[in-house]
C-alpha cells in the first residue's frame, strides 16, 4: 500500500497505542499528528509529501543533515557484517575503531587527560554513568561522606532519576520530589532574570560566590559538580556569561569535588567548538556526551573519565572495585560505524571551521528579533539560539505557562514549513551544523515572521 492510502490507518494506530514523550496526549488526541516519512539535508518530509526544515536537528541529534552520504554508507556496510555484539565480556571492531577517533577529537579540544571511555546508549545513560563513577570513586579512594552532587537550578541532564536528582527545572522534575537523592543547588547563571539582582545588583559573579558558600560548608559531602557548559539548553537556553565556566571548575579544584561537564547537548561543533569546555579552556574530570555523536543517525553515548577515576577501580576480582554498569546496546556496532563516519566528516568538510557564517548570521537575526515588542531576550551559543518571549518587557513578566507562548510561534512556523520545538517561553533555534546559509536564511525569516505576527 503506498503511504500517502495508508495515513489515515496510521494516524489511527498512533493515536491508538502510542504514548509520545513530553506530550499531553489529551492535545495530541485532538490533532492531526505529523507523521514524517523521509529525510534529505536539513529537511523532512511529512506523508502527505509536504517538506520542512528540521530547526532543531531532530531535537538536537542531527548534525550533518539526513541521509548524509558517508553515514548511510557506514551504516549499510556494517549491517552487512553484524548488527550488535555485546561489549559485555567481548568487544568489536567498530566500537574500538570509534573509540580512537573520538579520544583524538576530545583531546585535540580538551588536552590529552580525559582518555577512558564508557559506552552506553542515551544523554541519560551518559549522566547516571557519570554520577556513579564519580561517587564510586571517592569509595575507592577511601574517602566517606560524599554522599550528595552539587548542580545548578533550571539544570537538566535527563529523565532517569540519578539524572533527574541533580536536574533543576521544576515542571519536570517536582512530581518525582520524594524519590531523589540529597543534591545541593547553586544558582544558575541566568542573567536576565538574575537571582541576586535585587539583593547585590550589578554584575560581581554572585551566582559563583553563591556556589562558593555552598561549596565552603558541604564540600565534604559533594562527589562531583555536574554542569551543561557554557549553555542551559533545555532550561531555556540560558547562556552563562563568560568566565563563568572557568571560575566553576577552580572552585571545583579548590574545594576537592570532581567536576563532570554534561556536553549531550553542546558536544559536537553545536557552540562553534567541538566541545564547549573548549572555549574556556575547562578540563572536566568526566564528560558526557551523546545526542550529535552519530550524526542523529543511531542512539549512542560514552561517559569518557580521567586516568586516575578508572585507576581508581583497578583491584583484585575479589575486592569488587569493578564499575557494576552496563547495558544490552552499549557498543553497538551500527551506532559505532555511524559515529565514526560522523567525525570522519567532520574533518573532511570543516564542519566547524565553517560555521563562522552562520552563527554571525543568527547573532544579527537575534539582535533585529530583541526589538519585538514581546521578545524579552534573544541568545545564543554558536548555533544554539532560545528567544525568550515575555507578556511584559519592562517587567519582564512571563506569559502563564497555559498560555502556550512558545508553542504557537512553533506551530504558526510549521505551517510555513519550519519545524521547531519551544521549551515553555523560550522560541528554541539549534539547526543540522551542516544547513546551507541560504537555509538558514530561509529559517529565520519564517520564525521571526512567526514571533512578530503571535505575539504581536
Ligand atoms: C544536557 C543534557 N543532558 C542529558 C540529556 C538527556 O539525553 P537523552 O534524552 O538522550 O536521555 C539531554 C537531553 O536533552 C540534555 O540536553
Amino acid at each position: 500500500m503506498e503511504l500517502f492510502e495508508e495515513k489515515e490507518r496510521l494516524e489511527e494506530l498512533d493515536k491508538k497505542y502510542i504514548w509520545h514523550p513530553f506530550t499531553q496526549m489529551k492535545d495530541w488526541l485532538g490533532q492531526k499528528p505529523l507523521i514524517i516519512t523521509e529525510g534529505r539535508d536539513c529537511f523532512l518530509k511529512d506523508i502527505s509529501g509536504r517538506w520542512y526544515l528540521d530547526g532543531v536537528s531532530s531535537m538536537w541529534v542531527n548534525i550533518h543533515g539526513h541521509r548524509k552520504k558517508e553515514l548511510d554508507d557506514a551504516v549499510k556496510e556494517q549491517i552487512d557484517l553484524i548488527a550488535h555484539s555485546t561489549m559485555l565480556g567481548l568487544s568489536n571492531v567498530p566500537a574500538i575503531r570509534l573509540a580512537g577517533k573520538l579520544m583524538k577529537a576530545v583531546n585535540a579540544s580538551l588536552g590529552p587527560s580525559l582518555n577512558k571511555l564508557f559506552y552506553s546508549d542515551n544523554g541519560s545513560t551518559a549522566v547516571e554513568v557519570g554520577l556513579k563513577m564519580a561517587f564510586q570513586y571517592w569509595q575507592h579512594k577511601g574517602v566517606t561522606g560524599k554522599n550528595s552532587f552539587l548542580s545548578l537550578k533550571n539544570a537538566y541532564h535527563g529523565d532517569t532519576i540519578g539524572a533527574v536528582s541533580v536536574g533543576g527545572i521544576d515542571i519536570f522534575h517536582r512530581a518525582f520530589g520524594p524519590l531523589l537523592f540529597k543534591t545541593y543547588r547553586a544558582a544558575s547563571p541566568y542573567c536576565y532574570r538574575c537571582e541576586y539582582e535585587k539583593t547585590r545588583p550589578g554584575c560581581g559573579f554572585e551566582c559563583l560566590n553563591g556556589m562558593e558558600e555552598i561549596l565552603k560548608a558541604h564540600s565534604e559531602e559533594i562527589a562531583a559538580l555536574i554542569i551543561e557548559p557554557l549553555i542551559q539548553a533545555a532550561g531555556g537556553m540560558i547562556v552563562s556569561p563568560a568566565g563563568y565556566l572557568r571560575g566553576v571548575r577552580d572552585l571545583c579544584t579548590k574545594y576537592g569535588v570532581l567536576m563532570i561537564a554534561d556536553e549531550v547537548a553542546t558536544g559536537f561543533g553545536r557552540t562553534g567548538r567541538m566541545f564547549a569546555c573548549e572555549h574556556e579552556s575547562v578540563l572536566p574530570d568526566i564528560l558526557c556526551l551523546s545526542k550529535g555523536i552519530t550524526g542523529g543517525y543511531l542512539p549512542m553515548a560514552v561517559t569518557v573519565a580521567k586516568e586516575e577515576i578508572y585507576d581508581a577501580f583497578l583491584g583484585e576480582f575479589g575486592e569488587l572495585k569493578t564499575f557494576f554498569h552496563g547495558h544490552s546496546y552499549t557498543g553497538n556496532p551500527l551506532a559505532s560505524a555511524a559515529a565514526s563516519a560522523c567525525l570522519d566528516v567532520f574533518e573532511r568538510e570543516k564542519t566547524i571551521e565553517n560555521l563562522g557564517p552562520k552563527i554571525e548570521m543568527l547573532k544579527a537575526w537575534l539582535h533585529e528579533v530583541s526589538r519585538l515588542p514581546h521578545a524579552g531576550d534573544a541568545r545564543n551559543m554558536g548555533l544554539m539560539a532560545g528567544v525568550e518571549l515575555v507578556r511584559d518587557k519592562g517587567t519582564k513578566e512571563p506569559y502563564a505557562y497555559a498560555e502556550k507562548a512558545g508553542w504557537k510561534v512553533a506551530l504558526r512556523a510549521r505551517e510555513d514549513g519550519v519545524l521547531i520545538r519551544p521549551l515553555g517561553n523560550v522560541v528554541v533555534l539549534m539547526p543540522p551544523l551542516s544547513i546551507s546559509m541560504e537555509n538558514m536564511r530561509r529559517m529565520l525569516d519564517v520564525i521571526g515572521n512567526a514571533i512578530a505576527s503571535d505575539t504581536g
